[in-house]
C-alpha cells in the first residue's frame, strides 16, 4: 500500500475539491487497456437515497466498527456515522480526507492502511465500495491487502466490496475512446475509438464473511445516477 499522494498526483481529490467549490468538471478514467471513459464526480458525494442498490442493499451487512477503505469524500462512512456507527475513514488522498472531514466525518485519517490504522485496531466491516475492490489490483497484491485487512478485523469481521465488470460500460457515460485494441461486450469500435453503447451491468457487491453472500444487479445503474 502506497504512502500519501502529493499535490500533483492527488488528481482525485483536486476532483472532489474543484467539484465542491463549483467548478465544472469531469473525472477521466484511463483502464490499463488503453480505454479511456469519462464520468461526473457527483456520486461521491450522493446521499444514500440515491446510491445504486446494490450499495443501499449491502448496508444491512454493515455491523459494529467500519473501516472506510479508499473513503473518498466520505460518502459512505457519513452515512454509517449518522446511523449511528464508529467509522473510520483512510485515504491516500490529502484532499479527499480535508473534503471528508469537512462534511463531517469524524474520524478521517490521511495514508495507507499500514500507517493509517493502529496495531491494536479491530474492525467488525471493512469497507471497498465505490469500486474499491480495485484496490485488490491483482493476485499478489490481492492476497497482501486481503492479508493487512484480516489483520485488523475482528474474528466476526467482514469485507463489504464493490466492483463493476469492466467490461461493460453504462450508456449514458458520455465518451470513451481507446487506443482500438479493446474487444468486449458492450463496446462497439470503429477506426481506433470506440463509442460506449453497452450497457452497464453492475457486478453487485460481495459481502465476504462467515458464508459469502453475492448479488447480481436486477437494475442497471449508471454512475452518476
Ligand atoms: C473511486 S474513489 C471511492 C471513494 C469512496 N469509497 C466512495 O465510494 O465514494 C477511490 C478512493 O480510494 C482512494 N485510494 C486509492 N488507493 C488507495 C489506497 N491504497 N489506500 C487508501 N485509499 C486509496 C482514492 O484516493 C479515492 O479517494
Amino acid at each position: 500500500m502506497r504512502a500519501p499522494l502529493t499535490s500533483a498526483e492527488d488528481a482525485f481529490g483536486h476532483l472532489l475539491s474543484d467539484f465542491l467549490a463549483g467548478g465544472r468538471v469531469v473525472e477521466g478514467v484511463e483502464r490499463d487497456d488503453g480505454c479511456v471513459f469519462t464520468a461526473e464526480p457527483d456520486y461521491y458525494l450522493a446521499p444514500f437515497r440515491s446510491w445504486w442498490s446494490q450499495e443501499r442493499r449491502a448496508m444491512r451487512f454493515v455491523r459494529g466498527r467500519v473501516l472506510d477503505l479508499g473513503c473518498g469524500a466520505g460518502r459512505v462512512g457519513l452515512h454509517l456515522q449518522s446511523r449511528g456507527h464508529e467509522v473510520v475513514g483512510i485515504d491516500v488522498s490529502p484532499l479527499a480526507v480535508e473534503t471528508a472531514r469537512q462534511r463531517g466525518l469524524a474520524d478521517v485519517r490521511l495514508g495507507a492502511l499500514d500507517s493509517a490504522v493502529r496495531v491494536d485496531e479491530r474492525f467488525d466491516t471493512i469497507l471497498l465500495l465505490g469500486n474499491n475492490l480495485g484496490l485488490l489490483a491483482g493476485e499478489q497484491q490481492g492476497r497482501r491487502l486481503l492479508r493487512k485487512l484480516a489483520r485488523v478485523a475482528t474474528d466476526r469481521g467482514r469485507i463489504l466490496a464493490g466492483s463493476y465488470d469492466p467490461y461493460r460500460v453504462p450508456r449514458n457515460w458520455p465518451a470513451a475512446t481507446t487506443n482500438g485494441t479493446v474487444s468486449a461486450d458492450g463496446w462497439a469500435a470503429s477506426s481506433g475509438s470506440v463509442s460506449a453503447t453497452g450497457s452497464m451491468r453492475p457486478l453487485g457487491t460481495t459481502s465476504s464473511s462467515h458464508r459469502a453472500k453475492r448479488w447480481r444487479g436486477s437494475r442497471r445503474e449508471p454512475a452518476g445516477s
